[in-house]
C-alpha cells in the first residue's frame, strides 16, 4: 500500500540499534533506508559494510541503500553481499551512469537514481526507462534533520509526468525534511515513497509518526 514509508536509520539510536531494527520490523514502514556517505560526495561519513551487515541480520523488510559515495561502480557486489536488495546511487557521482545502472541490476538488485536538488529531471530523459526508482533529494544530502527545499514539489510532478510520458514503472522516492506537514503535500505531486529520518526517530512515539506518514495519501489537503 502506498505510500512505502522508509525510515532513515541514519536517525536511529546507534547505542540502541537493534532496538530501532525491530521497531522498524513492528511497524507499518515497508523499507529500512540505510545513507551510506564517504566524505568525499557529501561532506559527512556515516558507516559502511559492517553496520549494513547486522543491520540486514535483524531486519525482515527490504534494504533501500542511498550510495552518497563517488565512483559507486567500485563498490555494487560488496553491497548486494552486504545485504542491499535496492541499490541508488547518484547521478552527480557516475560518469557511466548507464553501465552502473545495468550492473545494479546485474547483481539482481533493484537499481535508483538520486538527483541532488540542483539536478533537473530532464538529465534522466536518456535512461528513465531502466530505472527502478527516482530518488528526489528534497535537501541537500549529507545530514538529516534539514529544512525542506520547497521546489521539491514541483520537481517530483515534473518527474511524474516524465514517468508517465516515458512508460517508465520508476517508483518516484523522496529524501530529506519529510514530515507530517511535507508528506501529504509530497504524496499528491506524485511521490510513492517517503524516507524519513529525524521525523520518525526523534519522535517519543516512532510507531505512531510512521503511521501517520503511512496514511499521508489519503488526506486531503
Ligand atoms: C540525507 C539523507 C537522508 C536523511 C533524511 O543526506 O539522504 O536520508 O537521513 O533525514 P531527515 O528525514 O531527518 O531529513
Ligand atoms: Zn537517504
Amino acid at each position: 500500500m502506498k505510500p512505502i514509508i522508509a525510515p532513515s536509520m541514519l536517525s536511529a539510536d546507534f547505542c540502541h540499534l537493534k532496538d530501532d531494527i525491530l521497531m522498524v520490523n513492528e511497524s507499518k514502514a515497508d523499507w529500512f533506508h540505510l545513507d551510506i556517505m564517504d566524505g568525499l560526495f557529501v561532506p559527512n561519513y556515516s558507516f559502511g559494510m559492517p553496520v549494513i551487515k547486522a543491520i540486514a541480520s535483524a531486519a525482515e523488510k527490504p534494504l533501500d541503500v542511498h550510495l552518497m559515495i563517488v565512483q559507486p561502480e567500485r563498490y555494487i557486489a560488496e553491497f548486494k553481499k552486504a545485504g542491499a536488495d535496492l541499490l541508488t546511487v547518484h547521478w552527480e557521482a557516475c560518469t557511466h551512469l548507464h553501465r552502473t545502472v545495468h550492473q545494479i541490476k546485474a547483481e539482481d538488485m533493484l537499481a535508483g537514481v538520486a538527483l541532488n536538488p540542483h539536478t533537473p529531471v530532464s538529465f534522466l530523459e536518456d535512461i528513465i526507462q531502466d530505472l527502478d526508482m527516482v530518488l528526489v533529494m528534497s535537501v541537500n544530502p549529507g545530514f538529516g534533520g534539514q529544512k525542506f527545499i520547497e521546489q521539491s514539489l514541483k520537481k517530483i510532478e515534473k518527474l511524474r509526468e516524465l514517468i508517465i510520458k516515458s512508460g517508465s514503472q520508476a517508483l518516484i522516492e523522496v529524501d530529506g525534511g519529510v514530515d507530517a506537514d511535507t508528506a501529504p503535500k509530497l504524496v499528491k505531486a506524485g511521490a510513492d515513497v517517503l524516507v524519513a529520518g529525524n521525523y520518525v526517530f526523534k519522535a517519543d512515539n516512532p510507531l505512531e509518526r510512521i503511521e501517520t506518514l503511512k496514511k499521508a495519501g489519503s488526506r486531503k489537503k
